[in-house]
């Protein structure tokens, strides 16, 4: 099935058009606290939103939880949801994440759209049918696969974030960039996304045609896969490692975007990629350095090696004791489940640690 991911000229015209192509019988919009503020004023006059029931958590990544989702369920029973209401979730990729798994779960299944307001979640998070919340520690431990019924991009949107927000959401086009073909990844590799905020028009196109291409990378690829059996798996490249320093980052209260871990993911497992499957190591310094320059690095000491193999240990793609990792024999040579023993996982920690 086909996702429906547009970028939108006028998101008003847009979303009217998206909301007035379901039948429903009442309308929720889901916002956090700074959507809300930020982002509902520019959608709160469609004809078609007004009148829906406001449902507000708490912003960032610490509020994906239990709590939070039930305080989204209780809002949508209060406020008298049926099996055929439907949710608008407006927000980054925490809101789109949690609102689709409230959806997903409520009543059997709601229908849902997502306003995706990062550039994380507009070229990944809303994409693709992934809905869930944190659990336990570990992200995203709880969660279905159902896509929302359509996604609209909106560039006005990435013209209010920040530099933070810009890199964090750009790590996943250098994913996707790494996934498709060396001419996208020259492209991204060439870019800084955060000269789009001094307002010139032309910078401010280009990543909106590059937001395209990226969008359209993961959806060949979810298409492919919806449920992520084989080759989905390579949306998870960098995310192995990145989920790890996420969640040490996360227990040790240090501050990191997703976006941020994802890249330091993707140096790590292209080194183990320039090892184990033959990357080029030309391209891989290439995107070493961006990294490097962009993002800085992400420190951490020898004692941390345990914790960070443990969080490795819980990630999806591992198969009883076995750990794998998806990794790449060139730009687009896509190997999933490539199994690492420990000696490799350390030795990828320590060429990090070191570099
Ligand atoms: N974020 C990876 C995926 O959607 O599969």
């Amino acid at each position: 099935m086909k996702q429906h991911v547009i970028m939108v000229d006028s998101l008003t015209e847009r979303l009217a058009e998206a909301v007035s192509a379901i039948s429903f019988d009442r309308l929720f919009c889901l916002t956090d606290t700074n959507t809300l503020q930020l982002c509902w004023p520019l959608i709160s006059d469609v004809p078609v939103m007004k009148g829906s029931v406001m449902i507000t958590i708490g912003a960032t990544d610490n509020n994906k939880t239990i709590e939070s989702l039930m305080h989204v369920w209780e809002s949508l029973q209060k406020g008298g949801a049926t099996r055929h209401s439907l949710l608008v979730n407006l927000g980054g990729g925490m809101v789109t994440d949690l609102g689709g798994f409230a959806a997903s779960t409520f009543k059997r299944g709601i229908k849902y759209i997502n306003i995706p307001t990062t550039l994380l979640s507009q070229v990944d998070a809303s994409v693709g049918g992934k809905t869930g919340i944190n659990f336990g520690g570990l992200k995203n431990e709880i969660g279905v696969f159902n896509l929302s019924e359509s996604v609209l991009l909106a560039p006005d949107f990435l013209r209010t974030l920040d530099d933070y927000n810009l890199l964090s959401g750009y790590a996943e086009m250098l994913k996707h960039g790494l996934l498709d073909s060396k001419e996208h990844l020259t492209e991204l590799l060439a870019f800084d996304p955060t000269t789009v905020r001094g307002g010139d028009v032309a910078l401010g196109q280009q990543l909106v045609r590059m937001v395209e291409c990226s969008v359209a990378v993961k959806q060949r690829i979810v298409e492919g896969d919806p449920m992520e059996f084989g080759v989905r798996k390579a949306l998870n490249f960098g995310h192995t490692a990145g989920h790890a320093i996420e969640s040490l980052a996360m227990e040790d209260n240090r501050t990191v975007l997703h976006g941020y871990a994802v890249a330091w993911g993707l140096v790590m497992e292209l080194y183990m990629s320039a090892v184990k499957c033959g990357f080029p190591s030309q391209v891989f310094h290439q995107v070493e350095a961006y990294v490097r320059e962009y993002y800085g690095k992400f420190h951490y000491e020898c004692r941390h090696y345990d914790r960070l193999i443990e969080f490795i240990r819980h990630d999806k793609k591992n198969v009883g004791k076995v750990i794998n990792f998806t990794l790449l024999g060139g730009i687009g040579d896509i190997r999933i489940n490539q199994a690492c023993n420990m000696v490799e996982i350390e030795q990828m920690l320590d060429y990090y640690r070191e570099s």
